[in-house]
């Protein structure tokens, strides 16, 4: 080659290669105000949880709901629960295992989904964790009655899944992120579905949830309606649905790591029947601030993942400085039932600090009803939790859920789900 043609080259696959970088620089965080969750959109100051929840709450909800993650479009027209499993001497004897078939209708079209239940034997009215899994309930145990997912599936080498289904050789390879032993001999049952029996985690609106809800000829949500995210949220409320009916559960936990810990937040923001709410590392668009852009933003999650929020949230694509919301304010939709929000002091692109941050400007709202949130003056040491209506841990390490992270989600949990 010619050196020009050389240097057209190397310039073009350069350019091809260029990702905008993630600011992973403190002093680059640009300044900017975090919206007041007491201050209305018309400037009025709320003193008071009666009128945080008669002017405010609802003009915060309203706006993460059409412009964040999405509306949903209406009202499904039937839903049904089967168990289709169980076994009353599970896991050597520690558990009641069962495996529920939802269904849900629209416009004569159908969904299902499977919850997999394990409740701790001698413990008649237990507190429960949910949480989606990322790959299908039989990954999460070794219990080989847990039936395999046949929807699709993500490709992954460390759980050994290729054409995009799941076989026998996954069962059991993510017991490392469910501590569910600990939860048994603690008394805590857990409920976990497959996230892609709700929604396949790509980006098209032609399968899942989504789709039963299309008028003839329609193939994708409109502008304000849900993404992903919203579709993954109404789903756990559709578990719940069946959980809250079940007497051998006292109260149910939601829980979710990740894109799953932003699913769960905005769960706990549209439905009141989760007792509590945790989000393990769920970063840009879960518990991190986003005017912060440090790490993920929202410009990287739109392009990365078109599907997960509403059309309408592309226009904030590194436009942060103009939105009117922050994620605090998500988190304080949810006061004031406890909170726990973790992060991972590695866990970069997901900004540890302003998940931290996040938590502290949402703790006025908690405190306007008596409740203890996370102060300005309390501290981010790292694996030293704070455990009061609203808890907080940056924890040693990577992004992932660990046992030190149930253990402190175990012990936090006995302050109010027994
Ligand atoms: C990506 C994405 C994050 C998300 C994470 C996950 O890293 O950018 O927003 O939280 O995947 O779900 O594991």
């Amino acid at each position: 080659m010619r050196p020009l043609l050389i240097l057209l080259f190397a310039l073009t696959t350069s350019a091809l290669k260029a990702q905008p970088q993630a600011n992973y620089d403190e002093t680059k965080v640009p300044k900017f105000s975090v919206p007041d969750p007491l201050t209305t959109f018309g400037g009025e100051t709320i003193t008071d949880s009666l009128q945080w929840e008669e002017k405010r709450k609802l003009e915060i909800y309203q706006f993460f709901e059409k412009q964040i993650y999405g509306k949903v479009p209406a009202l499904l027209d039937e839903y049904s629960f089967k168990v289709i499993e169980q076994d009353n001497n599970a896991l050597d004897g520690k558990a009641q295992r069962k495996q529920i078939a939802v269904g849900l209708k629209k416009n004569d079209r159908s969904l299902n989904f499977n919850i997999l239940l394990y409740l701790p034997i001698g413990n008649e009215n237990a507190p429960v964790f949910l949480g989606y899994n990322f790959h299908g309930n039989h990954t999460v145990t070794d219990d080989p009655n847990v039936i395999i997912t046949d929807v699709w599936n993500e490709n992954s080498k460390d759980l050994q899944i290729t054409d995009n289904k799941a076989t026998e050789t996954s069962r059991g390879l993510r017991t490392n992120r469910w501590a569910i032993d600990k939860m048994l001999d603690n008394g805590y049952g857990l409920a976990t579905v497959y996230y892609g029996e709700i929604d396949p985690d790509k980006n098209d609106f032609s399968d899942g949830l989504h789709s039963l809800f299309y008028d003839e000829g329609q193939t994708k949500p409109k502008t304000n309606e849900w993404g992903s995210i919203a579709a993954w949220a109404f789903g756990l409320s559709r578990a719940m649905d069946y959980l809250e009916n079940d007497t051998n559960i006292s109260n149910v936990i939601v829980f979710g790591h990740s894109r799953l810990g932003k699913a769960a937040l905005w769960a706990g923001a549209t439905d009141p029947r989760f007792a509590g709410v945790i989000s393990n590392n769920s970063g840009c668009g879960g518990a991190a601030l986003s005017k912060r852009k440090y790490g993920e933003t929202i410009g990287d999650i739109n392009n990365s993942f078109p599907h997960w929020f509403s059309e309408s949230f592309k226009k904030y694509s590194n436009r942060e400085e103009t939105l009117p919301v922050d994620q605090h304010q998500l988190l304080a939709l949810i006061a004031p039932r406890p909170l726990y929000v973790a992060s991972a002091i590695e866990d970069e692109w997901a900004d540890p600090l302003g998940e931290f941050i996040s938590a502290q400007y949402a703790s006025k709202v908690y405190e306007l009803y008596g409740k203890k949130g996370i102060t300005l003056t309390d501290t981010h040491e790292v694996d030293h939790p704070i455990l009061g209506t609203m808890a907080y841990h940056m924890r040693s390490g990577k992004h992932d859920v660990l046992e030190y992270d149930w253990d402190q989600y175990i012990t936090w949990a006995e302050t109010f789900a027994k």
